[in-house]
This record gives C-alpha cells, structure tokens and sequence, in this order.
C-alpha cells in the first residue's frame, strides 16, 4: 500500500527513481511524486494519476540523490497537493511515507499553533514539520538524525519512509509497521518499500526492523534504534528473477498470473511430498486447535481451509477477520496454533493478529508468498507458497498456492497422512493446467455477462468458500456487484434480487451434493436467472437448466475446488478486459494493505 523508492550514488536518480515506482505501482497508484536533491536545493515533482502522467512532466535535471512515492490515498484527497513527497516550512525537508500517523490530528494541531504552515490534508504532512521543528527547536543542534528520531518518537501509528535534507548527502529511512528495505550496490545505494522495485539494480538486501532507521550514504549504511542503540542486521540475498516481475507476451499481469498457475503449485509441493508422505517442517506440537486469520481472497482460502483441517486432521477449526480478530481479545493458549495467510505477508492486519497470537502464547504459523515479509520474520515457523511475484491486484496465483499449502498443513497436522490424497496432489499440476484450457470459452460466457449490474456465485461444502472468491474476483477488477453464498443459503435473502436474465455462477461437481446444487439451479431458473454451470460430467439435465456448462478435469474432492477456481478467475479477468478497465490496478484497491 503506496510504493516508496530511493536512490544515492553516481547515476542520474531520476531514471531510477520513475522505474522504481513502476515496479511498486501496484501498491498504489492514485498519484505520484519524486524528490531530487540539485544545487540550489530539493527539487519536487508531483501529479495526480498514474507514474506515467509523472514522467511526462520531468523536467530535464542530473541529480544522484532522491526518494520517489506512489500513492494509495488514506487521509486527503489524491490530488497533486496530497501526492507524496511532503516539506517543511521552508522546503528544505521532504519526506516519502506509507502507513498512517494516528495521532496527526493533534500533532497539527499543535504545529499550527507553533506557526507551521500545512499545504495538504495528509498526515504525512506532520512529518516533516515534526523534522523542521526538532531540527530547529529540539535541542538537536542541527543532528538530522537525531531531529527524526525524535520526531519518530513523538508519532502514533505505523511508518515505512525515507527523508530527504537538502543540505544533506544522505537519505534517512526509517520503519514501524510498513516495510522498508535497503539495496545494496557498488558505491550505490537503494530503498525501496518492496523487494520489486530494487531486482534490476541489485540482489543484496537488508530488511529493516520496526523501530529501526537506516542512515544511508552511497558507500555506506548504518542502522540504530529509534532510541539509539546499534543493529546489526544480516544482508539478504533476493531469490527473485527479473523476468517474474515483467509481462512476458501477456496483455495483463492478472492473465500471465492465472496462466503461470500450475507451475506456481508445483514449486508450492516441489520438494514436500513424497509418494506416501508430507515433508514439511513446522513447529506445531499438540494442537488442539487451529485459528486461521487473513483479509480478503486469502481468508477465502481460510474458509477452504477450515474445512480441509477439520475433515483431514479432526481438529477443530476456525477462521477469522485479521481485523476483528486482533482486537478482539480473543482466548488462545499454548495448544491454539493461529495462522497467518497472506500473499504479501505485510498486511497490517494480519501482522497485528499474529502479534496478539504472541502474546497470548499461541503457536503461530505463517502461509505466506513473499520470502523475508514481515509476516513471515514474525512466526515461529512457516510454509512458503514460493508462487513467484504476485503483481496483479487481484490474487489468482496465490491463492491457488494458498489452497494447496493448506493442504499440506492439513495432512501435516492429521495423524495418519491420508495416501488418497497425498496421491492426488501428485497430479493437481497437470490438472491445473488442463483446466486452463476453458479459457477460450470462459472468454465466451464473460463476453455474455459483460453488461450486467450484478452476480451471484453458490456452491457447497469446500465450494461455499470458492463461490466467495469467484464473487470477490469478479467485484474488484469489473466492479460489477458479485455476492458468493453457500447455495443453499440462496433461500433466505439473495433470492430476492433474483430477476430475468440475473447471472448465477454455480460450482457444481460431480460428488455427493451434486442432485443439491441442481435443486439450487432449478429454484434460481425458476426466477429467470441465467445459469452459468461449472461441472464436471456432461449431464443433459444440467445442460437443459444452464445457459453456459463449463466442464473442468475431476480430481478428488478434497483437490476439486482448486480446479473450479480456475473458470472464475478466467470469468473476472475476462469481464474486465471485455469492458476496457485496468484489470491489474483495479480503481480504489491496492495489493499489500499495510495500513489498517
Ligand atoms: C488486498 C488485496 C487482496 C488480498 C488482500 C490480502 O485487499 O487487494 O487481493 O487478498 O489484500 O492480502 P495478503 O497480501 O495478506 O494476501
């Protein structure tokens, strides 16, 4: 949520800087800005809109020393006053800065009072007030380091920034709650919000820790506590390839994502099963009971999960709102393992849950796609999705891994690892893959449903949780309404908006509940919905009922919902391309929300 990048050392920043915020556009992409430190002092460009309305209006400048923020608006309008960076009095400060300042309210308040002037309604604003005042007023004699310590100090609420002095050769960046992450190069030095936006430039990184700020030269770097003392902080080497993070041949990432799926599952087991057996290694011992927590498509996979643990390892299951969940008081104990399920492991919410599992002395466990996340330095052990980079808003690839993994902790956690299953995995690739292939006629049945106002998605069992996904899929990339519901569920309520010609997606396997879900088509037929049918046996019956039969390879029950995913996901992204919209940076969303 909003992108930070920066830049010291011999080349020219700018370049850097606009190439930087492309990779991390799809934090956040309302509106943009960069920071470059010239001669006659710091030079500041801003637009509202995308990074590519920013580049048009670069001027021509050499500068070797800048910080650049694309933004996803919380407090203010995104406007070309709002857009990150933000100054000082008297503009020789400028700040970058993602997360949110709780208390800002006040602390404008207060600098109002001492005569500071404010431009814009952000909370970012105070920051570099905070700065100018500690700089000048706090005792500080003119320590720029010491000036944003204390002003740090001061703030309420999470931070990932970087700030730029303009009588400084220096950038000082600082985390709590939002990432911040420093690039190592040869006499160059980076900072980026997200491992993406440095892989062209160099692998070597180092994560900062909450609480903790980096003053960083093109030669060098040290890294102190907010309240002073020394960190040693180990240089990680990043495992991610350029080419993952690029289009290749695909209009969209969204497409090249859905597409990359079934080697995405196959990197997921790669190295964890065995013919008859679960090869993970996680700390979890006599677990009496499992809380998943997660926000949005990754708690859809919670709701597949639940049930996955409790029919494979009999042990009592739940999932909940990472938001809820963390205030919530919630009674845990040593036997409760709570697990975080996150792509980007950086979610603000799901972090904070994890954090009150630790203090409540929970075991907690992560799930998560990106390697060194918050998330997963938080945990006591782990699963890794290794999907590859997710660059897309919204999540296909990392879901299907999220299933997958899920699985695996469900057999994991079973005392008997169940060979029926451990069997199928052996081919869920290979299944993902010939699922794919309804893409043509998935093209087809979206093309058809276009023009709607609004859908309803139904299945039951494992499938109530992938009806949710394919609702949430469709609402954020073609903003049509979508609602999943169990299908049986249609009776008490949703049936009502049912009306002539009202697409109904419904997952209908061929498995025990078959003859239910075609007494849920046959009452939404008999209010005029148009049924849209994915299967997977040629039925007449079926075929009489629904407008559209899409029939998907079978594969267990247990396995099955991850194929019937796929149509959904295809649905979505067709929609939204036959309707002309950004499909991989939908209005109003953002891929790692890391404020709360
Ligand atoms: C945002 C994204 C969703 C994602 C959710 C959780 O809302 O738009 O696609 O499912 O965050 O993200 P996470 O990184 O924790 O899986």
């Amino acid at each position: 949520m909003c992108g930070i990048v920066g830049y010291i050392g011999s080349r020219d920043s700018i370049p850097i800087l606009l190439d930087g915020l492309h990779r991390v556009e799809y934090r956040g992409y309302d509106s943009a800005g960069i920071c470059v430190r010239i001669p006659t002092g710091l030079q500041i460009i801003k637009r509202a809109g995308r990074i590519s309305d920013l580049s048009k209006v670069v001027p021509q400048l050499t500068a070797t020393l800048g910080i650049g923020h694309t933004r996803w608006a919380t407090h203010g309008e995104p406007t070309e006053i709002n857009a990150h960076p933000h100054t000082d009095c008297t503009g020789r400060i400028a700040v970058v800065h993602n997360g949110i300042i709780e208390n800002y309210a006040q602390l404008k308040e207060q600098l109002t009072w001492e005569g500071h002037v404010f431009m814009s309604d952000t909370d970012t604003e105070v920051l570099s007030h905070l700065i100018e005042k500690e700089l000048t007023t706090g005792g500080t004699s003119g320590d720029v380091l010491t000036a944003v310590k204390k002003a740090l100090l001061k703030v309420d609420g999470s931070f990932g920034l970087a700030v730029l002095f303009s009588s400084e050769n220096r950038i000082v960046a600082a985390r709590r709650g939002s990432p911040v992450i420093l690039g190592i190069g040869k006499e160059e030095m980076f900072v980026a919000s997200d491992a993406a936006a440095l892989l062209p430039y160099t692998n070597n990184v180092v994560y900062l820790e909450d609480n903790q700020l980096a003053d960083i030269h093109a030669n060098d770097y040290t890294v102190t506590t907010l309240h002073g003392g020394a960190a040693e902080l180990a240089v990680h080497r990043l495992q991610v390839l350029r080419s993952e993070t690029e289009r290749g041949g695909f209009k969209h990432f969204m497409q090249k994502e859905i597409m990359e799926q079934p080697e995405a599952i196959a990197n997921t087991l790669r190295g964890r099963i065995t013919e008859s057996a679960i090869k993970i290694s996680i700390l979890a011992k006599d677990v009496q009971r499992v809380i998943l927590v997660a926000c949005g498509s990754a708690r859809n996979a919670c709701l597949f999960g639940k049930q996955i643990i409790e029919s494979l390892a009999g042990i009592s299951t739940s999932v909940e709102f990472a938001s809820e969940f963390r205030y919530a008081d919630p009674v845990l104990s040593s036997r409760t393992l709570v697990v975080a399920v996150s792509q980007s492991g950086e979610t603000a919410d799901t972090l904070a849950a994890i954090r009150e599992a630790t203090t409540k002395g929970s075991q907690t466990l992560a799930i998560v796609n990106v390697v060194g996340s918050s998330i997963s330095r938080e945990v006591d052990s782990g699963i890794y999705l290794h999907a590859g980079p997710e660059i897309s808003v919204a999540s296909t690839k990392a879901v299907s891994c999220m299933l997958t993994s899920l699985v695996l902790l469900a057999l994991h956690l079973s005392p008997n690892q169940n060979a029926r299953v451990i069997t199928a995995l052996h081919s869920l690739s290979s299944a993902v893959k010939e699922t794919l292939a309804c893409a043509p006629v998935m093209q087809q049945v979206a093309e058809s449903i276009a023009h709607c106002t609004s859908a309803f998605f139904l299945g039951r069992g494992l499938h109530s949780a992938i009806a949710f996904e394919g609702a949430i899929k469709l609402k954020e990339i073609s903003y049509i309404h979508a609602e999943g519901f169990p299908a049986a569920e249609m009776k008490h309520g949703p049936i009502a908006l049912l009306q002539k010609g009202f697409p109904v997606v419904v997952l209908i396997p061929n498995d025990e509940l078959y003859l239910k879900n075609l007494s849920s088509i046959q009452e939404c037929k008999a209010r005029g919905a148009a049924i849209i049918a994915i299967t997977t046996r040629v039925n007449p019956e079926l075929n009489k009922l629904a407008e559209h039969v899409i029939i998907i390879p079978e594969i267990i029950p247990e396995l099955q919902p991850i194929l019937s995913m796929i149509p959904l996901q295809l649905l979505a992204y067709y929609v939204a391309s036959a309707k002309g919209l950004d499909v991989d940076k939908p209005r109003n969303l953002a891929k790692s929300v890391t404020v709360e």
